[in-house]
């Protein structure tokens, strides 16, 4: 017996080496951290049950009978992040590269069929050079295999991918059908392919970094959700986002325990619309000052910055914040504000996450560059996506909700539950300055009469009453009372219910 007990001990210590002590310092010498080590990181200490340590490939092509490594090149299993069940799978890029065969595709695949069918988020940590270029079409089977799953868990449980290495073909598919994509900077890569590739083909000659780098994801192609500075940040930041989620779409939200009164005045809140409506100030300033203790996990920080996604806490409870965020570009939506902040609002309706959409708007951005982006379909993304999601919604404009943006920013009209408005709130068609440069042509010669029409269109519009006396403001509120009130209308829409009528699926405008 003792022989077998050593004989097991033996084996697993082999599988924990991956590809060997040579393979892991040279991992360790690109500043990366090992398969086995990013778990340890991700999951609370002792809580990883390992599946299929044993497993190797069945190739038998090009002399791989003889090189077997048990495991095949990808760690798997669950854990809890905070006491919470997870589904993890953590390339080990010293076997074969992270390469992706048919026993490793299975064994992801394994720990995904569990994660839907036990109700647990599934992180996959991506170290991959891609199919495993010995196996053929059995390797490209198996990616599909994941990839069917992927899209079989979309909506069911959250699915996060961490890219942590380089990262290809195959290898870039299965995490861009995912809930979030991270990165690490100056270790990760992202291509469908390489630089090489990229040079026969186009002729075109770029760097990794400039090709699929953190940077070029996060900030020009928004295929990543964000990028941390090492493994270790990037291990840490995933459990904090965790910490917002549910389990599953069947569960709630975790309720934290908080330390901050709901009740909390806000004073300098009151001054933080500028006299001049022409003047920005700081959309995140709103955010953190409503949120439990100031906590917002931002979510696509680098890229299109006219609007503002990600989590707080309201008494204890995840909201979805969409906030357009007026330093930038006045805060206009335009086709990449459109398409970020419809995801994210399409992302909290999965999971029962309740959104609080905070207005400073002046409109969608004209131009032919953006007509001719498609900026009329990316713009009904954000109002389809807003119209057909049945979570709480509450709504503050704080200043400027101007034609289209004005309705499509979580309106009345779009079943917006709560809809409140700051004092300094301008609720209209467009600005004055337009609006009377349009219906007052005749007089655009006489400065005088256009002040005056300017004026007389300011006193009737630039305010939130008109729209206040048709219900479409449930009520003008103080801006220092804002964490007050929304925080009471959530907690008054804990047992919505709203059902959208059966259909199979819908048709956004994609
Ligand atoms: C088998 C692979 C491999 C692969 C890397 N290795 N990629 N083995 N299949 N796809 C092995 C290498 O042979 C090497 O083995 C070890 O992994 C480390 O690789 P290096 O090249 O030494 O490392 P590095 O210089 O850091 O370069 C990493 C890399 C590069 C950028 C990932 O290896 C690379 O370009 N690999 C090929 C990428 C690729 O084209 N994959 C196919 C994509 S197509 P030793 O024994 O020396 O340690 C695809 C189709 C799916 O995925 C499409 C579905 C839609």
């Amino acid at each position: 017996m003792k022989d077998i007990l050593t004989e097991l001990e033996d084996r697993r210590n082999d599988a924990r080496l991956g590809g060997g002590q040579k393979r892991i310092d040279a991992q360790h010498g690109r500043g990366k951290l090992t398969a086995r080590e990013r778990i340890e990181l991700l999951v609370d200490e002792g809580s990883f049950e390992e599946f299929d340590m044993f497993v190797t490939h069945r190739c038998t092509d090009f002399g791989m009978e003889k090189q077997k490594t048990a495991g095949d090149g990808v760690v798997t299993g669950w854990g809890t992040i905070n006491g919470r069940m997870v589904y993890v799978f953590s390339q080990d890029f010293t076997v074969f590269g992270g390469s992706l065969s048919e026993t490793h595709a299975q064994k992801i695949c394994k720990i995904m069929d569990m994660a839907i069918q036990n109700g647990a988020p599934v992180i996959g940590i991506n170290d991959s050079g891609g199919a495993r270029i010995q196996e053929g079409v059995a390797s490209l089977a198996g990616y599909a295999e994941v990839f069917q799953r992927n899209i079989m868990a979309s909506g069911v449980v959250p699915q996060i991918s961490v890219i942590m290495g380089p990262c290809a073909g195959g290898a870039v598919y299965s995490p861009a059908m995912t809930d979030f994509i991270f990165m690490v900077k100056d270790t990760s890569y992202m291509f469908v392919t390489g630089p090489d590739v990229v040079k026969t083909v186009t002729n075109e000659v770029v760097t990794a970094e400039e090709l699929g780098g953190a940077s070029t994801h996060t900030k020009k192609s928004s295929v990543a959700d964000g990028a941390f500075e090492n493994d270790v940040e990037a291990m840490a930041e995933v459990r904090r986002l965790v910490d917002f989620l549910p389990l599953n779409n069947r569960e709630k939200p975790p309720v934290r325990p908080f330390f901050d009164s709901p009740e909390r005045i806000e004073t300098s809140l009151d001054t933080l619309i500028p006299d001049n409506p022409n003047t920005p100030y700081d959309m995140k300033e709103l955010i953190t000052k409503v949120a439990d203790e100031g906590d917002f996990y931002e979510i696509q920080e680098d890229f299109a910055k006219n609007i503002i996604t990600g989590f707080i806490r309201l008494e204890g409870q995840t909201v979805g914040v969409v906030a357009n965020q007026p330093m930038v570009l006045a805060g206009c939506l335009d086709i990449d504000s459109s398409r970020k902040a419809a995801r994210f609002v399409r992302f909290c309706d999965c999971f029962e996450i309740p959104i609080l959409t905070l207005v400073d708007v002046p409109g969608f951005l004209p131009g032919t560059s953006q007509e001719y982006g498609g900026v009329i379909k990316h713009g009904a993304k954000l109002l389809f996506a807003y119209g057909e999601a049945t979570v709480p919604k509450v709504t503050v404009i704080t200043r400027k909700a101007y034609g289209g943006a004005y309705d499509v920013m979580a309106s009345k009209h779009l079943r917006g539950d709560f809809n409140y408005a700051w004092p300094s709130a301008e609720i209209a068609v467009m600005g004055a300055k337009g609006a009377t440069e349009i219906i007052h042509r005749a007089d655009l010669g006489d400065s005088e009469k256009i002040a005056q029409h300017t004026k007389d269109y300011e006193d009737r519009f630039a305010n939130p009453f008109v729209a206040a006396e048709r219900g479409f403001i449930d009520e003008v509120i103080m801006p220092q009372s804002t964490r007050r009130r929304v925080s009471r209308a959530f907690a008054s829409l804990r047992n919505k219910q709203l059902k959208n009528p059966w259909k199979k699926h819908d048709n956004i405008p994609l």
